[in-house]
């Protein structure tokens, strides 16, 4: 499972992201993790026209798709965002239907199949901020889907016709559906602790769609980026970015090990051994170099904690900078999270 609807819940709970609209995050919940999502949450806000008709503005229904959390959870958040926090009345079987015109701009005409959600999602995403493209994680795409496709009943179709797609939006917060899940999910680790660090989910996304990403990712920018700040360790880093490879190219790769693979090759600096500002500017400046809607770091202390345990783990905590060869071990060989920071920094 990519990440449980429960552990992006308590993504939303320690969101740390901050929103410019109406109320803070703090107030009506952080932002989706997902930043496709988050798009689609943020346009939903800026241009919904009126609160009791929120499935008339295709953002709106788009982020409902997305929103880890009952459709009544969604919509007590939405009204947060735009009235401020308080009594809610706002029930998802008292509001209109989606109308057609959203309707048909999902479907085409037809029923409701993954491939006509997912360039449809993307599609309203990109037209809110297209900037967003290289940070769709499909692997969150083909998440939102599933569940709607089994609670609606039709994972045998793959297809969901009109009204009972409609009636997800109605009804399935207080009805349950015949399935909650129809195994579409491909069985990506839990990112369990960087999800509170999106920046770390936007350097490996673009990797996951490198085309050598699994046969040498040590010789790609935003790999590194990704892999030297992958809370979890490099075979987690690993693990996500075969799953979401494999979903990409439509291949069935496992897991390569990290220590087979070619050695880092990629300068992190002009000059080794490269100090705590070169892993800094590196992080940042591949960040940059996306070119994309990416979330900052919150604060720079996350980027430095990351290179204390690198530190550690290399055993330069004495003198603060590491040798390519060692940052290139790390790579192959600590395979789990680090854990562990100087003795002398906080
Ligand atoms: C929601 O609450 C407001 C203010 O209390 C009220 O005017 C409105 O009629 C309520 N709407 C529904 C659908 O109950
Ligand atoms: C939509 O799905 C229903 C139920 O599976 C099916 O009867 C109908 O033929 C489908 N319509 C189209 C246009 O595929
Ligand atoms: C992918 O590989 C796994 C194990 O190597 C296998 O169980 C599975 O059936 C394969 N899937 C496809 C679609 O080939
Ligand atoms: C750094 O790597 C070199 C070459 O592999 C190794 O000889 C050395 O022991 C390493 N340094 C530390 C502090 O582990």
């Amino acid at each position: 499972m990519l990440v449980s609807r429960s552990m992006k819940l308590a993504c939303v709970l320690v969101g740390l992201a901050t929103f410019s609209a109406a109320q803070s995050s703090s107030l009506c919940g952080g932002l989706p993790f997902d930043a496709t999502c988050s798009t689609l949450l943020t346009a939903c806000v800026n241009t919904l026209a009126d609160i009791n008709n929120p499935w008339a503005n295709e953002a709106c229904v788009a982020a409902a798709t997305c929103h880890s959390a009952p459709i009544n959870a969604f919509l007590a958040g939405l009204s947060c965002r735009i009235q401020g926090p308080g009594p809610n009345n706002l029930t998802a079987v008292n509001l209109p239907r989606v109308s057609d015109a959203v309707y048909n701009n999902v479907a085409g005409g037809g029923n409701i199949t993954y491939d006509a959600y997912k360039n449809w999602f993307t599609g309203v995403a990109l037209k809110a901020d297209p900037g967003v493209q290289k940070l769709i994680d499909i692997a969150e795409v083909i998440a939102n889907f599933d569940p709607i496709l089994a609670w609606t009943g039709f994972c045998s179709t793959g297809a969901i016709p009109k009204q009972t797609f409609l009636d997800w939006f109605q009804y399935s917060s207080t009805v349950g559906g015949p399935a909650t899940a129809c195994g579409l999910i491909p069985p990506c680790l839990l990112h369990q602790y960087s999800v509170a660090f999106p920046y770390t989910i936007d350097l490996l996304v673009p990797c996951a769609n490198e085309q050598s990403a699994l046969s040498d990712p040590f010789s790609i920018n935003v790999c590194v980026a990704a892999a030297l700040n992958d809370i979890d360790g490099v075979d987690a880093f690993l693990d996500a970015v075969t799953c979401r490879y494999n979903v990409i190219f439509g291949t069935n790769n496992s897991v390569p090990a990290s220590n087979t693979l070619p050695p880092l090759s990629v300068n992190i600096a002009q000059t080794s051994p490269y100090s705590q500002q070169n892993f800094i500017d590196f992080t940042y400046g591949t960040l940059s170099s996306l070119q994309a809607s990416v979330r900052w770091p919150t604060s720079v202390d996350s980027v430095i904690t990351q290179w204390s345990y690198i530190l550690e783990w290399t055993n330069f905590c004495s003198t603060g900078t590491v040798p390519e060869k060692n940052l290139s071990d790390l790579l192959l060989y600590s395979h789990v999270l680090l854990g562990q920071t100087c003795p002398n920094s906080s």
